[in-house]
């Protein structure tokens, strides 16, 4: 059975992003009795919704490969566009129209992933999540303000595009005049970062931007960065005594060479300011960010940290390889596999 998905399992950060959540979509996108077909990890998956509660499965009907996604729903249940099979919310069939007094047997389910719903974006898991969807600690303060940006499709590594996130040093010349000035790049300061099994924090690292937020003025920033799935990745930056700008970024891993970006920032200043101008700025950033990060080579992120040379401002890189090639070494894929079925 085509259980395992297209990618390649044996690819280290395969394994290290197996168990995470990763969101994939907004969640307004998924209405109500309505079905999605979106992509992870180099697999098709199906999501819908009914009663408010929202189901991911992979993309398939277990009679004959169909997708699931070409059908609809009917009542409670997932309707199979090919024999009509009917799968409940739990992703058992308990229909087949060609034998309508036969019950379906055990077998007869579809491959039903963990979904959740947080911050207005719905998080699926194709493997077993080791714990909660990425906190995002502002997402409940009303001092902040949130705006969604993206997505932004990558044709990139998912862990390519989370790292180019962790690292300051690339500002004055990606973005010049925005979050750093090219000819006056600053010196990084020494900083820390903190490793735990929930992932990585660091202290607060210092730049000067000339346009550092979409008030278009210049300010001294420092971000405080933390990362607690290799493809969720967050800051904090103080441009004040009170002012912060945060983002959450999640990079979707749609394929191992494409990810899409998307990001929700929290500000609690500004209030004047409109969406599009906040717009704006994301967009023009995490598209200077795309040329860089797509033509990387090579594709994966070289976890390895001999492959590639380091300076002590790239110690937060440094840390995020080791975590994510520790991770890869610690995920059992036994649960990707399952024996042939021969039929209920
Ligand atoms: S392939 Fe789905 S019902 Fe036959
Ligand atoms: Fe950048």
């Amino acid at each position: 059975m085509p259980v395992q998905p297209t990618w390649d399992v044996s690819q280290i950060d395969y394994r290290a992003i197996v168990n995470d959540w990763h969101a994939v979509c907004l969640s307004s996108e998924v209405e109500e009795d309505k079905i999605l077909p979106i992509r992870l990890m180099g697999e098709d998956l199906v999501v819908w919704r009914h009663d408010g509660a929202i189901h991911a499965w992979k993309d398939y009907c277990r009679h004959r490969g169909a997708k699931l996604s070409l059908g609809w729903v009917k009542g409670d249940r997932l309707v199979c566009p090919y024999h009509g099979w009917e799968y409940d919310g739990q992703g058992q069939c308990r229909h087949y129209p060609a034998h309508p007094s036969r019950t379906p047997g055990p077998r007869s389910r579809a491959y039903t992933h963990k979904a959740e719903e947080r911050y207005g974006y719905i998080w699926v898991c194709i493997g077993e999540p080791k714990g909660e969807v990425p906190a995002f600690p502002n997402w409940l303060d009303d001092d902040y303000r949130k705006v969604s940006a993206g997505p932004y499709v990558y044709q990139a590594n998912a862990l390519r595009a989370i790292e180019n996130f962790l690292d300051v040093a690339h500002f004055p010349f990606v973005h010049a005049d925005l979050n750093g000035d090219p000819n006056a790049p600053d010196e990084l300061e020494t900083y820390d970062v903190n490793v735990t099994p929930e992932g990585l924090t660091t202290s607060e690292i210092k730049v000067f931007q000339p346009y550092g937020d979409h008030r278009g003025i210049p300010v001294t920033a420092k971000y405080a960065f933390s990362c607690s799935s290799p493809t969720t990745a967050y800051f904090e930056k103080k441009t004040g005594d009170t002012e912060r700008f945060c983002t959450l970024m999640m990079a979707t891993p749609v394929e191992q060479n494409k990810c899409i970006v998307r990001l929700i920032v929290a500000i609690n200043f500004g209030e004047e300011l409109t969406t599009e101008q906040i717009l704006k700025r994301q967009d023009l950033v995490f598209n200077q960010d795309r040329r860089m990060v797509e033509t990387q080579r090579p594709h994966p992120l070289p976890v390895n940290v001999r492959d590639e040379i380091h300076l002590s401002s790239d110690k937060l890189g440094v840390e995020y390889r080791r975590w994510v090639q520790r991770r890869a070494k610690d995920h059992d894929l036994s649960i990707l596999t399952e024996a042939p079925t021969v039929d209920a």
